[in-house]
């Protein structure tokens, strides 16, 4: 089975309208010699109020080696929620991807499973595609606990999602103690999770199905990781935040993600 690996980059809160501007438009020149075929598929992740800003420098000039992803989103199509942005909303912008379950969303925004999961069906019913964030914390991993939490989160976020759809969501693994830390978890041990992931979905989705979902390895991708994790069998990929600030290391993960 072959997947089309993802290089996505979570841009978090940094950036404002020209320095996001800069950054895509870096990437874009970086890339747009390369054959498209070779590339993976490559999504940024700016801030909402970049969106725009970001969507006019790719999906308004027909730059097709670049999509564009939102970090978070609400499941309501619209009402009295202060602050919150909609689905419509976001795909206004032409955006395909949106991000959601990010650990520091769980953690410091205190989302639920059950919210995530309202998430993603929200997000496949407007035809896009969620990138669903799942990890473990350091306690968790130290109490062995790590693959019976990851496989909770992600049958909860995909509760009441048909095996069709599961088909085509995108999964990220991030275990927590490797954001933004600078230790990365070993390739082996993040191939090995993310299999765990895999079979969690073949029982929820059946096999064929979850032969097809895209699982990325997330938490401190470096240039210097993505070659070895890209070997593994199952990682397709990464959600990049640290190194997708910069144009460089980006497109150095980008190239080290190729066919
Ligand atoms: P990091 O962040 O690459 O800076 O560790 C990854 C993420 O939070 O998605």
């Amino acid at each position: 089975m072959s997947r089309r690996p993802i290089i996505a980059g979570n841009w978090k809160m940094h950036n404002n309208r020209a320095e996001s501007a800069k950054l895509v438009c870096a990437i874009k020149e970086a890339i747009q010699d390369i054959d498209k075929d070779a590339l993976p598929e490559v999504v940024v992740a700016p801030v909402f109020t970049s969106l725009g800003v970001v969507s006019e420098n790719i999906c308004h000039c027909g730059c097709e080696r670049i999509k564009l992803a939102a970090q978070n989103c609400y499941f309501e199509p619209k009402g009295a929620f202060t602050g919150e942005v909609s689905i419509d909303m976001i795909k206004d912008f032409g955006a395909k991807f949106i991000i959601i379950g990010h650990s520091e969303r769980r953690q410091i925004f205190s989302e639920t499973d059950e919210m995530i999961n309202k998430k993603a069906i929200a997000i496949i019913e407007a035809g896009l595609t969620p990138i669903i964030c799942c990890g473990e914390t350091l306690e968790q991993r130290e109490l062995g606990v790590t693959d019976s939490h990851i496989a909770s989160q992600i049958v909860k976020a995909l509760d009441n999602v048909k095996p069709s759809d599961i088909a085509n969501v995108v999964i990220a693994y991030e275990p927590i103690w490797a954001i933004g830390t600078g230790k990365t978890c070993d390739s082996t041990e993040a191939n090995r999770v993310i299999k765990v992931i895999r079979n969690t979905l073949a029982q929820i989705a059946g096999r064929e199905n979850a032969e097809k979902v895209r699982i990325l390895y997330g938490g401190s991708v470096k240039p210097e990781t993505i070659k070895e994790q890209m070997a593994q069998s199952d990682i397709d990929g990464a959600l990049v935040g640290g190194a997708s600030l910069k144009a460089e290391s980006f497109v150095e993960i980008i190239k080290g993600a190729m066919k």
